[in-house]
Parts: structure tokens; C-alpha cells; sequence
């Protein structure tokens, strides 16, 4: 399959896509490779996680955990360049941590390799970054800030309610094991919110902290964001718009990673088409044309 440069077509799509996963040790990693170890058009052929980490040689069926403990042949490598060495992927998965995500997706890009990166984490700088190492090398990559389709659909409708509504308030809620503060999801709906209008919450009295951060952190368009982090949560997160006499909440809750895995297979199938950034589900979902 041509991965540097150039679309995929049509009849080429047919293929497998082979796909490396980093962070393969991880929830969102054991959770890809239980769901399609045994896909027709999606298929696994390489691992890593945690540089020297103590299951690097071990078989992937081993670390994902897949059910009996199946072998599947595949080794979990130590790195990304002894991966792609091993097994010539078209797209890299990558679930792992803000600072090694950036390091391998462009590094992957630069190989003609496709990232689609589910961490979160990454600025708006990197984003902007990430675009224009994909244009100058004619690759596709995506950035998914969350894979959950109703997720996406809890987004938009955000975004859509803020063209009506202008004060707004997201609550993000997440187990105590995540590390970056707000969610991916809470900064991409922040962003999509700003699609629809420039400025939020018009000062209506001069607000005294005596907490510091009681009133959240503060988006550029003014939407404020509150991240809770508590043992019990998964991943939810409430939109709150408040208008004379009403309130119009828009939540989502995930209860496993299972419904990640459409997102991730759309992302996999769609980066294959692209030679530029795409991020956000959002771009395949609810493209025009
Ligand atoms: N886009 C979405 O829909 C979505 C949904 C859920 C989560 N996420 C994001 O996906 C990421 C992973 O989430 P998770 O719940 O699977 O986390 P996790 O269980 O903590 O797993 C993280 C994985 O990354 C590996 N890792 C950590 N540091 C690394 C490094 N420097 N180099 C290579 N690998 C490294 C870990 O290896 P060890 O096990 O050896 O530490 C592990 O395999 C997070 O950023 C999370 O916010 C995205």
C-alpha cells in the first residue's frame, strides 16, 4: 500500500490497514488490540509502550490481556523505530502520554507513516505544528480528542446551542489516574464553542476568588471549564448553557473503552485517505461532500 505521499484510492483501501499500536500496556491500548486483533480490514502487526519497559518481547495477546490469553506472534517492541523496523505500518495508534505522542507522531510523519492519536494533551501549538509537518509531507494524520461517536454528537450539539446561547459552563469528570487537566474533549469542545461565537459569560459583577482556580480555568472565549477527578468516574463531562428561567445540560458519560472502537476504526480507515491534519471525529462524521 503507498503510504509516503499521495491519497489512497479506492480499490487500495480494500487492504488491510496495518496498524502499530504505542501504548499498548495501557487501558485504551489493551482495549484496541482485544477489539481488533481478528479484523479483515484493521490489522494489528506491531506494539510498544514505556521505553524498557518490563513486557517489551512479550506477546501482545499477553499484555492486552485478550481473552484465553491468546499468542498472537507479535511482540510487544521497545520503541517506536525498532516497531516500524519490525513491521512496516501504515498507521500508528498512539494512547500513551502527551510528550511521547508528540514525539512519535512526528516522527512518524516524517517516515511517510500515519498517526492517529488518541492522547490527549497536545496545544493548539502542536496542533498547529502537526498541520503543517503533514502538509510539507503530503501524510494524513488525525488528532481525536475523543473516539466516542455520542461523545462527538455531545460536542456539536454544544456547539450549535452556543449560537443561541451565550453562558456556558463545562464540567469534565475523570477516574483520578488521569494526568492532564482539562480532557481533550474539554478543550476540543471549548474550541468548538468558539466556532459559534467569539466571547462567552459577559462579566455581570467583578468575581473574587477566595480559592484560587473555585471558578475553573478560563477558555480565550471566555468558556469556563471545570475538571473533577474522582475514584468511580470513567469519562463524563456535562455542557452547561443558563439563560433567563432555564438551563439546558448536554452530558455524556463512557462507562468502558468498547465505545471508543468505531470511532477508532473510522479514524483508521479515514487517515488513510487524507494528506493533511484532520482533527476531530467531527471531520469524518459530519463532512459535507
Ligand atoms: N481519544 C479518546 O477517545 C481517548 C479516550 C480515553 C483516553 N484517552 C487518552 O489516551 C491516553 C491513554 O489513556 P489510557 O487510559 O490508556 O492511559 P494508561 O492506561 O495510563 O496507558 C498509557 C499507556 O502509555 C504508555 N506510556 C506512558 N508513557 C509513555 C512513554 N513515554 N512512551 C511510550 N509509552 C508510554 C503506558 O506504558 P506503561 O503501562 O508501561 O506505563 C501505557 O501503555 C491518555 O492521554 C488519555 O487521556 C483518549
Amino acid at each position: 500500500m503507498p503510504v509516503i505521499g499521495g491519497l489512497v484510492t479506492a480499490s487500495e483501501s480494500s487492504k488491510p490497514i496495518k496498524v502499530a499500536v504505542a501504548g499498548v500496556s495501557g487501558r485504551m491500548g489493551k482495549a484496541f488490540v482485544q477489539a481488533f486483533l481478528h479484523d479483515p480490514v484493521i490489522k494489528i502487526v506491531g506494539a510498544w509502550g514505556r521505553e524498557n519497559a518490563e513486557y517489551v518481547g512479550l506477546d501482545i495477546g499477553q499484555v492486552a490481556e485478550v481473552a484465553g490469553g491468546a499468542r498472537t506472534g507479535i511482540l510487544v517492541s521497545s520503541g517506536f523505530i525498532e516497531c516500524i523496523a519490525a513491521c512496516s505500518p501504515d498507521v500508528i495508534l498512539d494512547v500513551t502520554q502527551a510528550e511521547a505522542a508528540w514525539r512519535t507522531a512526528t516522527s512518524a510523519i516524517g517516515k511517510g507513516i500515519r498517526p492517529v492519536v488518541g492522547t490527549s494533551g497536545l496545544s493548539q501549538t502542536h496542533l498547529k505544528e502537526l498541520a503543517s509537518l503533514a502538509e510539507k509531507n503530503n501524510v494524513g494524520a488525525m488528532v481525536v480528542p475523543n473516539f466516542s461517536v455520542g461523545a462527538v454528537l455531545m460536542m456539536e450539539f454544544a456547539r450549535q446551542a452556543g449560537r443561541f446561547i451565550p453562558n456556558v459552563e463545562v464540567v469534565e469528570m475523570h477516574h483520578t489516574q488521569k494526568i492532564d487537566a482539562p480532557s481533550g474533549t474539554a478543550m476540543h469542545t471549548a474550541n468548538k464553542l468558539a466556532d459559534s461565537r467569539s466571547h462567552y459569560n459577559a462579566k455581570r459583577v467583578e468575581e473574587k476568588e477566595l480559592m484560587p482556580g473555585a471558578r475553573g480555568a478560563v477558555h480565550p472565549s471566555g468558556v469556563r471549564v471545570h475538571s473533577l477527578r474522582l475514584p468511580g468516574m470513567i469519562s463524563h463531562q456535562e455542557v452547561l448553557f443558563g439563560s433567563e428561567g432555564e438551563l439546558l445540560s448536554i452530558r455524556h458519560d463512557s462507562f468502558n473503552t468498547k465505545c471508543f472502537i468505531e470511532g477508532e476504526r473510522m479514524a483508521i480507515r479515514h487517515v488513510m485517505t487524507q494528506n493533511k491534519l484532520v482533527v476531530g471525529l467531527d471531520q469524518i462524521l459530519f463532512a459535507t461532500g
